[in-house]
């Protein structure tokens, strides 16, 4: 974008603070850091390509939220339809802008289409563009079976681009993504990047995407509003139907799969406790929840509540002490995290021991961002930690029917996804012992 903030712009002491500000974050730390690939170099303007960093997200059953960038002030309309080159239908949204430093982002436009067919294909364009710009997406299935991708800690190195290279080689209806997209790290033309790097897959299938601590970007004094970019740019549908509304973008929760599967997104790095208004719209959101037709429920989250990797230790805690009696109250199946750069299967666990009536955890930060991977892990391996391995990678979860689902993990191994994990995960509505709702006190 042409009004682009420059790095060797900013006076040396805001560059200071920004320094002091990313190791706050919890930016550095001890990893061992052996294989990271380097940046890719994509902080071009994207030839001035417009519209551009098209994503889109599901919003309700039968609708989908395009956004994208415009450097222009091209109009926010998606036109549309289920034939190449035709579009009889249109819908117009909103347009957003913002300010971070010396940066002014594009137009930021999205506009929401449908009501749309399941499992079908939609051609579409964006701001009316007419330069044989035309995407196409595929609208999830209504029924089972559901395939979701879940990658964690994406950035935007050459692992990034070998996980990203993956995942589109495999067929899928959605991807989650537990947290930290782009590490910008405050230096905002990386957000471009990014959304430009991603927009060839993250324009065909919805992307739902939770925060992580990446997306912070708070800078005492300077810029004290947290998540500018990442509410300006990944808005995802927290306000959609009116009885999920969570009011947040930081969290949300929805169904695929005609309500075979609730999807829940936690905010890490919301406030999350007992009385705070993400438990009290967790416990709502659970409560609404039909198990009788609701066959898997998973969440999301950034940090980690289980580990036994050295990276980030106990980040997660607080937050798994306020909320885990809840996951479990709610038969929650599979928690899915971020944060360390790594890979790590647990057990079904709650209170911090092993429990049939518990949720399956999974660390998946290893997308592949410039941090490099967290490597050292306790010893000896607790018997609740199933499979653990510090490679980049991405997982998949295919809910086949309303009893299993199979996870597996894929690690790129030089260049090739290797399905190194694998287990079926077997829906804990089908399991009578833990039918009981009461949720069991944590120490
Ligand atoms: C964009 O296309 C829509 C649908 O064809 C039309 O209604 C609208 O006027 C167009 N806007 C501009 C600015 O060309
Ligand atoms: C989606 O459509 C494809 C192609 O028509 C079909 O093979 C597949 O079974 C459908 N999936 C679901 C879940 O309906
Ligand atoms: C669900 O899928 C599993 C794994 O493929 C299979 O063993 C089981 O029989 C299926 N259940 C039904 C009801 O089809
Ligand atoms: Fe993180």
């Amino acid at each position: 974008m042409e009004k682009t903030a420059n790095v060797a712009t900013l006076p040396l002491f805001l560059l200071l603070v920004l320094a002091a500000a990313a190791s706050a974050g919890g930016v550095t730390s001890g990893y061992v850091r052996p294989t990271a690939r380097a940046a890719i170099s994509v902080l071009h303007d994207g030839d001035g390509r417009t519209p551009q960093q098209v994503h889109i997200s599901a919003v309700g059953s039968d609708k989908m939220r395009i956004s994208w960038i415009t450097t222009d002030d091209a109009p926010a309309t998606v036109e549309y339809g289920t034939v190449s080159g035709e579009y009889p239908f249109s819908s117009t949204g909103t347009t957003t802008t913002y300010t971070y430093l010396l940066y002014h982002s594009g137009k930021i436009h999205d506009a929401i289409i449908g009501p749309l067919q399941p499992n079908t294909t939609y051609f579409y364009r964006c701001s009316n563009h007419t330069t044989g710009d035309e995407l196409s997406l595929r609208t999830p299935p209504s029924t089972l079976p559901f395939r979701f991708v879940v990658v964690g800690d994406l950035g935007q190195t050459g692992w990034t681009k070998s996980t990203l290279t993956h995942i589109g080689a495999v067929d899928h209806d959605m991807l989650l993504l537990p947290g930290d997209l782009s590490y910008a790290d405050f230096y905002q033309p990386r957000w471009d990047s990014f959304g430009r790097l991603v927009e060839p897959l993250a324009s065909k299938r919805p992307w739902m995407v939770t925060q992580g601590n990446h997306e912070v970007e708070k800078i005492p004094l300077f810029h004290s509003t947290p998540f500018t970019a990442y509410n300006a740019r990944w808005r995802m549908p927290y306000d959609g139907e009116a009885a999920t509304a969570s009011g947040s973008n930081l969290y949300y929760s929805f169904d695929v799969a005609g309500g075979a599967v609730h999807v829940i997104m936690l905010g890490s790095y919301a406030d999350y406790s007992p009385g705070s208004p993400q438990h009290t719209w967790l416990e709502s959101d659970l409560a609404r929840i039909d198990r009788a037709t609701t066959a898997f429920v998973i969440a999301l989250v950034h940090a980690p509540w289980y580990s036994t990797n050295a990276a980030h230790r106990g980040e997660g805690d607080a937050m798994r002490r306020a909320m885990e009696p809840l996951l479990r109250g709610g038969h929650v199946d599979a928690v899915f995290a971020g944060h360390v750069h790594a890979y790590e299967r647990f057990a079904r666990v709650y209170g911090g021991r092993e429990d049939a009536c518990g949720a399956v955890h999974v660390t998946v930060g290893d997308g592949g961002n410039r941090e490099g991977l967290a490597t050292r892990y306790d010893e000896p391996q607790p018997a609740m930690s199933v499979f653990r391995e510090a490679s980049f990678g991405h997982g998949r979860l295919e809910v086949v029917n309303a009893t299993h689902a199979l996870w597996t993990w894929h690690r790129n191994d030089d260049d090739v996804a290797v399905a190194a994990d694998e287990v079926w995960i077997t829906s804990l509505a089908a399991n009578p012992a833990c039918s009981n709702k009461d949720s069991v006190s944590l120490e």
